[in-house]
């Protein structure tokens, strides 16, 4: 028995790369699930997953539509009864040029902006009461390293990736906001900063079939749901308010808890 067993989590986006990986290990910990993806091979997950012994649910949802994913957080309380953790997974990425054609800019905007932000915030307003009410919880947005780089390196991403890389710096203001107005609720709120992991969206992002020294090179989504386990397992007392950087080329682990820093709003 582990200390996250008989706990339940929802994760977004999870039916590929990243949040498969997360779904297939939280399994494994005896987390009961409650998934969404807008992909319905989110169902085919959901029945894997039972085989492991845990109780699991999906649905078809999109995490920018807000009367889609309050029905699918509301659904997942009422099966549950206790969500302890939410995982704000579900992510998209667009080539995008500061010097894109005008209405490929505005799509593109839309588009990213409604699943990586406005999917983060809709996920975060439809848990957080709930959480709040049970007293505590946690929720991990997942970011980017684009946001929270290798020590002696600049933020941001490729070239090809501002609206991308806003959205993701759009997330932070919810991942910093939040952590500290809702720790007196008992809720930790913590953002996950990886760099390059094997996934639909990177290979997508790279445009060819990856070659041997990358694949060998970038991380893999088990590697960072054994990161996200780690934190979970810190309990209520854990850490709160923080990006936590998840490099290649580096030990994958969590780095030591960092000091609070006063704020200059009470
Ligand atoms: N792979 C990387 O190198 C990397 C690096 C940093 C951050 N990330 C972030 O990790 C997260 C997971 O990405 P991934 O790399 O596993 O990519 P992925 O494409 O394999 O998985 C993303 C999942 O989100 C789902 N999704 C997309 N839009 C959705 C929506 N509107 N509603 C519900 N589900 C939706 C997709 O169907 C897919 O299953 C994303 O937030 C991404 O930005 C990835």
């Amino acid at each position: 028995m582990t200390v996250l067993e008989g706990t339940a989590a929802i994760i977004t986006g999870a039916a590929n790369g990243i949040g498969k990986g997360i779904a297939r290990a939280l399994a494994n910990e005896g987390v009961a699930l409650a998934l969404c993806d807008i992909d319905p091979s989110v169902n085919e997950l959901a029945t894997e997953l039972e085989a492991v012994g845990v109780a699991v649910t999906a649905s078809e949802a999109d995490v920018s539509n807000a009367d889609e994913i309050k029905r699918f957080v509301d659904g997942a309380i009422n099966r549950f009864e206790r969500i302890h953790t939410m995982v704000s997974n579900a992510g998209t990425w667009r080539s995008t040029y500061p010097l894109d054609p005008w209405e490929k800019a505005i799509d593109d905007f839309d588009a990213v902006i409604a699943t990586n932000l406005k999917g983060v915030f809709l996920s975060g307003r439809a848990i957080a009461p709930h959480m709040a009410q049970m007293g505590g919880g946690h929720i991990v947005n997942i970011a980017t390293d684009h946001i929270c780089p290798p020590p002696g390196y600049s933020t941001g991403g490729g070239t090809n990736m501002d609206i991308y890389d806003a959205s993701k710096w759009g997330i932070n203001g919810f991942t910093q906001a939040w952590a500290r107005v809702l720790a007196s609720d008992g809720i930790r709120v913590n953002a996950l900063c990886m760099d390059a992991t094997d996934s639909k969206m990177i290979r997508t992002a790279l445009g060819r079939t990856p070659p041997p020294e990358l694949l060998e090179a970038w991380m893999r989504p088990e590697q960072i749901a054994a990161l996200l386990i780690d934190l979970l397992k810190e309990g209520d007392d854990g850490r709160t308010g923080e990006n936590i950087g998840i490099w290649l080329d580096h030990e994958i682990a969590l780095p030591p808890k960092a000091e609070p820093l006063p704020s200059r709003f009470q």
